[in-house]
Parts: structure tokens; sequence; C-alpha cells
């Protein structure tokens, strides 16, 4: 099996997978705006892909060749469906498969998710049927499902499963994104690695900002492995380049542009309603007169082309 996380540079970082975002045209943009050197794909449920086929993950694993090394992350509660999910992946291309074990949402921990959590041996099964596919597995957690102490168990229990890398997003179930990420506990969680499962390397997540703020906590907390950067992506697009943040309007605004090139470019084949870029909007059109007046007018635009008349001023 080869396996990229042994050859990795650390401290590495990587774009937290995050659905509906990060999928093959917002990778790009990041991409050309400044690269991670891991990148992980949306969460693509193993039993829809083992019942429903294409249809049940839509975009989800498209990439392309230049996305080195790229993980598909995936979930599930049935360890079959996950074996034939991460067998696809490895036909697909991918580098490696991350196994979800934190997402809170109703629909997710159903039967997978941060359920998993509270169920540690079906955690087990679903890594040991992922690796017959014979990619490196990884797991992305949450510290625990209701109380930050169970991380001491449960993160162990993960680590006794000899897994790649471990994402820790440093917080429970319960607390969704609404407290603080628990950044002081990442010396304790290092003892631990360091105790269970030296071979497998950490990788932290939670509100970290940027590539200066991950160097910042990798100067504090000797050890990290790697940091993963998610929701900060949404304030500076260039949060993984060196160097402070620039409140440029141009670089932005050329990134929007590239941004509405490559959905018309993906389109046919992810399918997505020109709904869902609107989103995005605010990452570009924001500090500057007359930002919340255009991102108002943007969000009227009914495709592509009338979001290019809108920025015409500003691209001239
Ligand atoms: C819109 C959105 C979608 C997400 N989708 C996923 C997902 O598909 N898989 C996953 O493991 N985590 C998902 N997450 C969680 C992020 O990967 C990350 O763990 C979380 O945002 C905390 O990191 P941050 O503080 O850097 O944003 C999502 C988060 C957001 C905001």
């Amino acid at each position: 099996m080869s396996n990229f996380w042994k050859d990795l540079k650390q401290p590495f970082f990587v774009l937290a997978p995050m659905e509906a975002v990060t999928d093959v045209v917002f990778r790009h943009v990041v991409k050309k705006a400044g690269a991670p050197d891991i990148w992980f794909s949306e969460f693509t449920n193993a039993t829809g892909w083992v019942h429903a086929g294409q249809k049940a993950i839509g975009g989800r694993l498209i990439k392309t060749d230049d996305e080195k090394p790229i993980v598909a992350q995936i979930w599930g509660g049935e360890p079959g469906d996950m074996e034939q999910l991460a067998i696809h992946c490895r036909e697909l291309g991918f580098h490696g498969v991350d196994i979800n074990m934190g997402c809170p949402a109703k629909s997710a921990i159903k039967s997978g998710g941060a359920a998993l959590i509270r169920h540690p041996e079906l955690a087990a099964a679903s890594i040991s049927a992922a690796k017959t596919a014979g990619l490196p597995v990884s797991v992305k957690t949450r510290l625990g499902y209701t109380h930050v102490d169970e991380w001491q168990d449960w993160l162990k229990h993960l680590l006794q499963q000899d897994i790649v890398n471990l994402t820790i997003h440093l917080r429970t179930k319960k607390e969704m994104s609404k407290v603080p990420a628990h950044h002081e506990l990442i010396p304790q969680i290092i003892a631990l690695r360091e105790e269970i499962a030296p071979q497998t390397l950490l990788t932290f997540n939670g509100d970290i900002r940027d590539r200066a703020h991950g160097m910042e906590l990798i100067d504090k907390y000797p050890g990290i492995n790697g940091l993963m950067i998610g929701r900060g992506i949404f304030h500076n697009p260039f949060a993984f380049k060196d160097g402070p943040a620039s409140s440029e309007i141009t670089p932005l605004i050329e990134l929007l542009s590239y941004h509405l090139d490559l959905f018309d470019q993906w389109q046919p084949q992810l399918g997505r309603p020109y709904e869902t870029l609107k989103r995005f909007f605010k990452i570009y059109i924001r500090d500057f007169d007359g930002a919340k007046e255009l991102r108002d007018q943007l969000i009227h635009t009914a495709n592509t082309d009338e979001a290019r008349v809108a920025i015409s001023h500003l691209t001239q």
C-alpha cells in the first residue's frame, strides 16, 4: 500500500472537508489562491452509494489529476458498505480514505458521523472494512459526544485501530461549533498518541484562521503533525498562503471571476444549481465601500453572466 501520509513534509496544512463547499470547483479556487498540502473531498455516504450508486453521490467524488494528494471522505454505519465505497474511491484514483466520525447533523447521526462515538465497536469495524480497499485509512472525529472528557477513552480507542492519521475537531458533538475549540487539550492528546500509537499522525482542527495562526499553535504545542482549516477559508481565501492576509480588492475579484468560470466549466458534470454559488459571494465581496450593495445585487442575479456584469466595474 502506498501511503502518502508518510512522505509529507511536516507540519502540513489541510483544507477541511465541507459539504456543498469543497467540491472540485472551490478546491481549484483555493488552489489558485494558495494550496494546502492535502485535499479532502466532501463527505460521501457509503450506504447511499451501495444502494443508489452515482445518483446518490452526485459530484461529491469528482476530482482532477492535479489535486494531489487527495483523500475521499466517506461516512456511514455499515462496514460492508464502507468497504465497497472505499474500493470505488481507490478505482477513482484517490490517495486515501477518511472516515467521518464527527458530523453532528441529524441526517448523519442516524447511522454514522458522530453516532460512531457512541458505538466504538462499529467504528473499529468500519475502519478495518475500509482498509481492505488498500488505501491508507484515516479518521476525522470530535472529542466526544456529550462531555469533553470523553476524549480520553474515545481517542485511545481510535488510536488502537492503527490508522494513518487522526484529525480531531477539538469540540464535542454537543458543542457543535458554539464554543471555542479546546486547543488547550492538544498537549495531552499528543501525549496519548505517543503512548498508544506513535506511528499515527495527529491533525488538529477547529478555529484555526490561517497558516500564520496555525504556525503559532505549532510553536506553542510541539508534536503537532498537521492542522486543518475549515471556515477560515470563508474569511480569507488566501488562508493557506504564507504572510499576512491581504485586504486588496483586485485579487479577491479575480478569484471570484475564476470561480464563476470554473462553475460554468463543471456545471454539466456537477449539476449544481446557480443558487448554490451564492453562498460564496461574501468571501470575495467585503470590506470596501459599496460591498454590501454589490452583494445584494449579486444575490439577485440568475446566472454567471449576470454576475460578471455586476462585478464588471471592478474588473476593468
Ligand atoms: C458548511 C460546512 C460543511 C461541512 N461538511 C463537513 C464534511 O463533509 N465532513 C466533515 O468531516 N466535516 C464537515 N464540516 C466540519 C469541518 O470540516 C470542520 O471540522 C469544522 O468546520 C471546524 O473547523 P473550522 O473551525 O476550521 O471551521 C463542515 C463544516 C461546514 C461549516
